[in-house]
């Protein structure tokens, strides 16, 4: 079943167009990660998602509501954090669950949540004295209050420790296995590749891939690398064989690069020269390859 379905997604802000082109389908019950580099478009796109934007624009159905027109209705329905989340300091973990749940129609009992999340330890603690962690716990907890059948997670982890991070990413997999549907934006390669069912890499407002994790890495966009070591010789010849885009060399290592059954061929080249170098590798691509083959290496504001 489709959560969400966009097609032709436009907006922009003055000249400046934030979003040109986006056209997604979620699918009930996945992770679907949103990817892209800084100003991509991802949070513009997400936030007319959830009717907190205006589209110019586009065909937008999300729990099978115009966002726009039935925003009061969809909001009931979904869960958000928001990129920018920011709570007042002195408010407490427990008072801010008590304030976002909509009492009476069938939210989850806050104790419940705070124990799911572990919150129950810091429910009298001040916002302003939570570590970025326990911040994060919260707001995913606020975005759960109400259970939500999709929830959108906005820079997520950004700015978290490893530890808290890999915390975070099992809250996640908690709530898609819970039986809601995720959209996670995300500028974490690692991240997506380890949560996500399916993605979509957005580059200047418009979606350049979709597809698994694996589907992307194993299309071949990012290419095939190899390394070995080569005291002395020459190795500038393998730039000619078939597939080979770049060789280069740091003292005694030499790196190929290129597509195709690239290992294979160096191997069979450089046997077929009498060299057996005994550390020849193969480096798989992985999203992040993948992502920079699609998104370029220049920086981004
Ligand atoms: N409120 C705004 N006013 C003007 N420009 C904006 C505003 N919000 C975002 N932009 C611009 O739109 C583009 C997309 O931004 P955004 O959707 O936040 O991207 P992302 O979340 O992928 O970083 C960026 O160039 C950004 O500077
Ligand atoms: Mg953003």
């Amino acid at each position: 079943m489709t959560v969400i379905e966009v097609a032709g997604l436009h907006r922009s802000y003055g000249d400046q167009v934030a979003v040109e082109d986006v056209g997604l389908e979620v699918r009930a019950g996945e992770i679907f990660g949103l990817l892209g580099p800084n100003g991509a478009g991802k949070t513009t796109t997400v936030e007319c998602l959830q009717g907190l934007r205006r589209r110019d624009r586009g065909q937008v159905r999300v729990l099978g509501l115009d966002p726009e027109r039935d925003g009061d209705r969809l909001r009931r329905r979904i869960g958000a954090q928001l990129q920018s989340s920011a709570l007042p300091d002195r408010l407490r973990v427990g008072e801010a669950l008590w304030l976002f749940a909509r009492d009476g129609d069938g939210g989850a009992p806050l104790d419940q949540l705070g124990r799911r999340w572990g919150l129950e330890r810091l429910w009298r603690r001040p916002f302003a004295k939570l570590s970025g962690g326990e911040q994060q716990r919260l707001f995913i907890a606020l975005a759960l209050v109400n259970r939500p059948e999709l929830v959108f997670f906005d820079e997520l982890t950004t700015g978290l420790d490893p530890q808290a991070r890999r915390a975070t990413w099992d809250l996640v997999r908690q709530v898609r296995d819970d039986g809601a549907t995720v959209v996670l934006v995300t500028h974490f390669m690692e991240e997506a590749e380890l949560l996500c069912d399916r993605v979509a890499i957005v580059d200047q407002g418009r979606v350049v891939a979709t597809g698994t994790p694996s589907e992307l890495i194993g299309r071949g966009d990012a290419g095939q690398r190899v390394s070995f070591t080569w005291p002395g010789a020459d190795a500038a010849w393998l730039s000619q064989l078939e597939g080979v885009e770049r060789v280069t060399r740091r003292a005694d290592a030499v790196e190929v690069m290129g597509t195709g059954p690239l290992a294979v061929r160096v191997a069979a080249a450089l046997a077929g020269r009498g060299v057996a170098p005994a550390d020849f590798r193969t480096h798989h691509p992985d999203l992040e390859d993948v992502f920079l083959a699609l998104t370029g290496r220049d920086l981004r504001a």
